[in-house]
Order: C-alpha cells, then sequence, then structure tokens
C-alpha cells in the first residue's frame, strides 16, 4: 500500500500570520485615528475638499492594501476544504479591487474639484499600472480559476505564474502606498508633530504588514 503523503505548514507560520492580523489591525486604527482626529474626515461631496481627499487613503490602505494582503494570505490562515479557501481568496480579492476603484475615483474627484492636473506623479504613475495589473490578474485567474475554469493541465501551468505575479503586485502596491504616504506629508507640510508620527508610523507598519504576509506565503509546504 503506497505511504499516505500528508503537507503541513512550518510550526512559525502560524505566529507570523497572528503577526500580519495585529499589523493589520494596527494600521487600520492609526489610519482612522489619521483621517478622523487630524485630518477633516470623509465626504464624497464637501466644500471642504480635504474630505474628498481623504478617501483616497482610507479605500486605499484600509480597502486596497489591507484586504488584497488577507486575500493572500487566505490560503494559510482558513481552515477548510481548499474551495472554501479559494472562495474567500477571491471574495477578499474584489473587495480590495471595489476599495481601489472608489479610492482612485475619490482622488481623481479630488483634483478635478480643486483644478489640479492628474497623473503628473511618480506615485500615480506607479499607482495606476499597479490597479490595471491587479483588476487583469482577477478578471484572468477568476476565469482560469473559478468559472469557467480552465483545464486541469493548463492550471497547474498558471498557478505558479499566479502566485509569484501575484505577490509582486502587491509589493508594487505598498510602494504606491509608501510613496502616497511621503507626499502627502509634504503636501500638508508635517515637521516634527503628532501627526507626523501617525502618518510615519502607518507607512513603517504597512511595511511590516507587506513582510509578513510576503514570508508567510512564500515559506515552503514541508511534504511528509
Ligand atoms: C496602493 C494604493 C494606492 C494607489 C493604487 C494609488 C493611486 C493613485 C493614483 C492613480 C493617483 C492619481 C490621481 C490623479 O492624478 O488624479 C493618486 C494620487 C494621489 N495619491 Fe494615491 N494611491 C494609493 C495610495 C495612496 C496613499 C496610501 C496615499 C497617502 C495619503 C496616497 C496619496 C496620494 C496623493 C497625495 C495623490 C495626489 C498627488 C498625485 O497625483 O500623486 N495614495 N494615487
Amino acid at each position: 500500500m503506497a505511504a499516505k503523503r500528508i503537507s503541513i505548514h512550518p510550526r512559525w507560520v502560524l505566529p507570523i500570520t497572528i503577526f500580519a492580523h495585529l499589523l493589520a489591525l494596527a494600521v487600520f486604527i492609526l489610519v482612522l485615528v489619521w483621517l478622523l482626529h487630524f485630518r477633516e474626515g470623509l465626504s464624497f461631496d464637501s466644500d471642504n475638499k480635504g474630505k474628498i481627499f481623504n478617501l483616497h487613503p482610507f479605500f486605499m490602505l484600509l480597502g486596497f492594501i489591507l484586504f488584497s494582503g488577507e486575500a493572500i494570505m487566505a490560503y494559510r490562515t482558513v481552515r477548510g476544504v481548499r474551495r472554501t479557501q479559494k472562495l474567500l481568496h477571491l471574495i477578499l480579492h474584489l473587495i480590495a479591487l471595489v476599495a481601489g476603484i472608489i479610492g482612485i475615483y475619490a482622488v481623481f474627484k479630488f483634483h478635478d474639484e480643486i483644478e489640479s492636473p492628474n497623473m503628473y506623479t511618480l506615485h500615480s504613475w506607479i499607482g495606476l499600472s499597479t490597479f490595471i495589473l491587479f483588476g487583469l490578474q482577477w478578471l484572468f485567474a477568476f476565469f482560469s480559476f473559478w468559472y469557467p475554469k480552465a483545464r486541469t493541465a493548463i492550471r497547474a501551468r498558471f498557478l505558479p505564474w499566479h502566485a509569484v505575479l501575484g505577490l509582486v503586485i502587491f509589493l508594487m502596491a505598498i510602494v504606491t502606498a509608501e510613496t502616497g504616504l511621503v507626499e502627502r506629508f509634504h503636501f500638508l507640510g508635517l515637521v516634527r508633530s503628532q501627526e507626523a508620527l501617525i502618518v510615519n508610523f502607518i507607512g513603517l507598519l504597512v511595511l511590516l504588514f507587506a513582510i509578513a504576509v510576503a514570508v508567510g506565503v512564500a515559506l515552503p509546504k514541508t511534504t511528509y
């Protein structure tokens, strides 16, 4: 009788993914404190244009970055059959995609209302490219892995590319978020203040979150 093969994750995947969830929670709290306490708050329609801008970091950080990070980790953090993990991976990415659309729409609206030009910074170039790649990757994966689904052999060939490209896009999103935070820091003329510390800590924690997500999923599964 052939020996049964079991596949387990190295023991420290669990603490790393727990650490990533805690970092996500800390980013969530700090972004809310920044935008609601130190800044003007959030609104799609207001004479206070800062409120419209604030929707951009709100949706990009809390929606796009945190949800895509959680989606990437879904296969490691969710116990259950593979189809359930896959569904969760797909839905969390869909939430990230919708949040990204709203966040990018908000910053274009803000620019239009203050009559500022569009797409003139490195941040906006990397950001839009990342977002387009993200959308294409989601659509391609949906049709290949969920419905109508490519043939098994083709899916097996796509899968490693999907995983690597997904991680690359996620890291591009992190670069975008970090450059966005630095840009905003300077637009606001922050120097040494509580708000400056909060913005910098958001950047540091987002970076640590990305590292935890990447390490958590890059660890190979051990098969016995
Ligand atoms: C992955 C997440 C992000 C993506 C994909 C993204 C994408 C973009 C895009 C495409 C624009 C150009 C809009 C236009 O030209 O009208 C933009 C503008 C801007 N974003 Fe982001 N962004 C992200 C995260 C952030 C974050 C976290 C901040 C921090 C506050 C931020 C700050 C800004 C600022 C200040 C602008 C206006 C100046 C400029 O066009 O560079 N972004 N973003």
